[in-house]
C-alpha cells in the first residue's frame, strides 16, 4: 500500500516527506524530482519568498545506486530562508524578544480557527505548518509517483485554464501542448494560449498595482491511464472521490472538477454523455470516444480516456492592503497581520496538483497490479494490458 506524510514549518530548518510501498527497481532521476520543485516555484505574482529558495529533493532513504530498494523513502528539502530565522523559530526556546508573532489573525488563514482548535496565545505556530511551502514535500513525493507512473507509460502534466476573470474558452486542451508546456525553460501562467497567458499576466499587474490578490483554475491531466483503476465497488475506492480529496486537500483550492462537471449540471443528457464506437487495435481495448466530457472516469473507474480534474483558486488571502481583523490581546480592531506573499499562485497550485494526482494513481495502479519489484509489477500489468486489448 502507497502511504505518505510530510512534515515542517514554513520558515523551519527544512521540509521532510515520507513515502512507502513503491516497489524495488525503480529507476529514480534526481533531476526530474528537482524540475518538478523548480515547477512549482515559477509563475508570475509569486512573492519574494521564490527568490530565496532553490528548493532540491535531498533523498535520505530508500533509494541506492539510482533504484528504489522496496523500503520507505525519505526525502529531505531545506528551507535556505531558515538563516535568517534561526533566532524568531529555534527548536529550543530561545529569546522569547526574538520570537515573531503574528498578533492579529488574517482573513482566509487558518490563523483564527488554528489558535482556537490549539490553545495558542498568537497564529506563529499555526502559520507556520498551514502555509503552503508544505505542498513543496508533497510535489517531491509525488515526483517520485511520477517517476512509477512512468514505466507504465502513464504521464501526468497541468496547465492553467483561467487567471481570475480572464479564462480559455470550453473544449480540451491537447495533450501535445500541455507537454510542451512542461519543457519550458520560462514560465509565465503556464496556459496553453500565448495571447490569453498576456491577458492573465495583466490580472496579476492589476493585482499588484491595488495590492489585492487573483485566484484561478488549474486542470491536471493523466495521459495513458488504462481502464479499470478505482471502483464503484465501495465508496471510498471510486477514483473521483480520491482524486477531489488529493486536490482539494492543496491549499486555496476551494472547488474540484471531473471533466466538464459544472457546466453538466446545465445540460441535457444528450449533450454531455460521450457516445462509444469501436475501432480494433487502437487504445487499450478498442473502444473510442470522440470526446471526453467525462474527464477519463465514469462509476468510479477509470475508463481509458485521459483523465483531466481541474481545481479552482481562491485569491491568496494575505493582502498587501490588509482587511480588517483583531488584536489577540487587545481585542481592538486592527489591520490583519501582513507577512511576504504571492498574489498568484495558479501554475503553481497545478505542479503541486499533479504530485497529488500522481500519487494517487499510483496508489490505485498498486492496489490493482501489485508486486514488490518493479519486474513483477509491469508483468502483471501488461498481462491486464493483454486481457482487455483481447476482450
Ligand atoms: C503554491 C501555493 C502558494 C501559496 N502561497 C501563499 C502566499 O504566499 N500567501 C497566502 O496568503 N496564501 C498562499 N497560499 C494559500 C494559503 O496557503 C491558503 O489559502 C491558506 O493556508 C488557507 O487555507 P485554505 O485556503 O485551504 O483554507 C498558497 C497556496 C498554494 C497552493
Amino acid at each position: 500500500m502507497l502511504r505518505y506524510f510530510t512534515t515542517g514549518e514554513s520558515h523551519g530548518e527544512a521540509l521532510v516527506a515520507v513515502l512507502s510501498g513503491l516497489p524495488a527497481g525503480l529507476k529514480i532521476n534526481q533531476s526530474d524530482l528537482d524540475r518538478d520543485l523548480w515547477r512549482r516555484q515559477q509563475g508570475y505574482g509569486r512573492g519574494g519568498r521564490m527568490k530565496i529558495e532553490r528548493d532540491s529533493a535531498h533523498i535520505l532513504s530508500g533509494v541506492r545506486h539510482g533504484i528504489t530498494i522496496g523500503s520507505p523513502i525519505s526525502i529531505l528539502i531545506e528551507n535556505r530562508d531558515w538563516k535568517n530565522w534561526q533566532e524568531s523559530l529555534p527548536v529550543a526556546e530561545g529569546d522569547p524578544e526574538k520570537h515573531k508573532r503574528v498578533n492579529s489573525p488574517r482573513p482566509g488563514h487558518a490563523d483564527l480557527a488554528g489558535v482556537l482548535k490549539y490553545n495558542f496565545a498568537e497564529a506563529r505556530y499555526v502559520l507556520e505548518r498551514a502555509s503552503a511551502r508544505e505542498s513543496t514535500a508533497r510535489v517531491a513525493i509525488g515526483g517520485l509517483a511520477k517517476a512509477f507512473l512512468r514505466e507504465l507509460r502513464i504521464e501526468v502534466l497541468s496547465h492553467v485554464i483561467a487567471v481570475g476573470a480572464t479564462r480559455l474558452p470550453e473544449g480540451d486542451v491537447a495533450w501535445e501542448h500541455i507537454l510542451a508546456l512542461a519543457h519550458r525553460n520560462e514560465v509565465l501562467l503556464n496556459c496553453a494560449d500565448p495571447e490569453l497567458e498576456q491577458r492573465m499576466k495583466e490580472e496579476v499587474d492589476k493585482a499588484l498595482r491595488t495590492g489585492d490578490s487573483v485566484g484561478g483554475v488549474f486542470e491536471v491531466v493523466a495521459h495513458g491511464v488504462p481502464p479499470g483503476l478505482g471502483t464503484y465497488a465501495q465508496w471510498d475506492e471510486r477514483l473521483d472521490g480520491l482524486l477531489a480529496q488529493a486536490v482539494m486537500s492543496l491549499q486555496a483550492v476551494k472547488a474540484v472538477e471531473i471533466g466538464v462537471g459544472v457546466s453538466a449540471a446545465a445540460s441535457p443528457g444528450s449533450a454531455v454523455h460521450d457516445e462509444i464506437a469501436y475501432k480494433a487495435s487502437t487504445g487499450f481495448s478498442g473502444f473510442i470516444r470522440a470526446r471526453n466530457h467525462a474527464g477519463g472516469i465514469e462509476g468510479g473507474i477509470s475508463n481509458g480516456e485521459d483523465i483531466r480534474i481541474r481545481g479552482y483558486l481562491k485569491p491568496i488571502s494575505t493582502l498587501r492592503r490588509p482587511l480588517q481583523s483583531v488584536d489577540f490581546a487587545t481585542r481592538e480592531p486592527v489591520k490583519a497581520a501582513y507577512e511576504r506573499s504571492d498574489v498568484c499562485v495558479v501554475p503553481a497550485a497545478g505542479v503541486a496538483a499533479e504530485g497529488m494526482v500522481g500519487l494517487t494513481l499510483a496508489r490505485c495502479a498498486l492496489e490493482k497490479f501489485g508486486g514488490d519489484s518493479m519486474g513483477e509489477t509491469l508483468r502483471n500489468y501488461q498481462g491486464y494490458c493483454q486481457q482487455i486489448h483481447n476482450y
